[in-house]
C-alpha cells in the first residue's frame, strides 16, 4: 500500500520519500501480526487468504457492525465507515470496548 499512495482508496495520498520510509517502518512495527490484542487477532483471522487491505472489508468488521444502519455512515459527523473515530472515541489509544463507543442515537 505504501508503494502506491497515488492510488489510495481513490485518493492521491502521496508523500515524500523520507516520510514514506518512516511510516512504513511504523506500520511494520505496529502491525496486527505483532499485537497481542484480541481484536487484532480477530481481524487477521477473518482475512484468511483473501486479498483485503481495508479493515472494514474483513468478515470480522462486517460481522461486528452488521446491526448498524448503513444510512448512519452518511451522517455529517461520520461521512464514511472508515471514520472509525466518529464512533470509537478512543480508538487511537487502542480502546475499542463498548464503553468507548459513542451512543449511536447521538447521530440521529
Ligand atoms: C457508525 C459507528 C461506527 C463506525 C464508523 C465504526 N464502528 Fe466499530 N463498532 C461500532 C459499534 C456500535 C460496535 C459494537 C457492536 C456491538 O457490540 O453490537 C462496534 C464494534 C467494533 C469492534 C468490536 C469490539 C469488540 O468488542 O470486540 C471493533 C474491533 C471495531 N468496532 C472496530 C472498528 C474499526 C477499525 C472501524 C473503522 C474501520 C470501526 N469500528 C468503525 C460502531 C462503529
Amino acid at each position: 500500500m505504501m508503494s502506491d499512495l497515488e492510488n489510495h482508496f481513490g485518493d492521491d495520498a502521496s508523500i515524500d520519500e523520507e516520510s514514506n520510509k518512516n511510516i512504513l517502518a511504523y506500520l511494520v512495527k505496529n502491525s496486527a501480526e505483532t499485537s497481542s490484542m484480541e481484536s487484532s487477532w480477530n481481524f487477521l483471522n477473518s482475512i484468511g487468504d483473501k486479498d483485503i487491505i481495508a479493515m472494514s472489508d474483513t468478515i470480522f468488521w462486517k460481522e461486528t457492525h452488521k446491526d448498524i444502519d448503513k444510512k448512519l455512515y452518511n451522517h455529517k459527523d461520520i461521512k464514511n465507515k472508515a471514520n472509525c473515530k466518529a464512533c470509537h472515541s478512543d480508538i487511537e489509544k487502542g480502546l475499542i470496548e463498548d464503553e468507548n463507543i459513542k451512543n449511536l442515537s447521538a447521530f440521529k
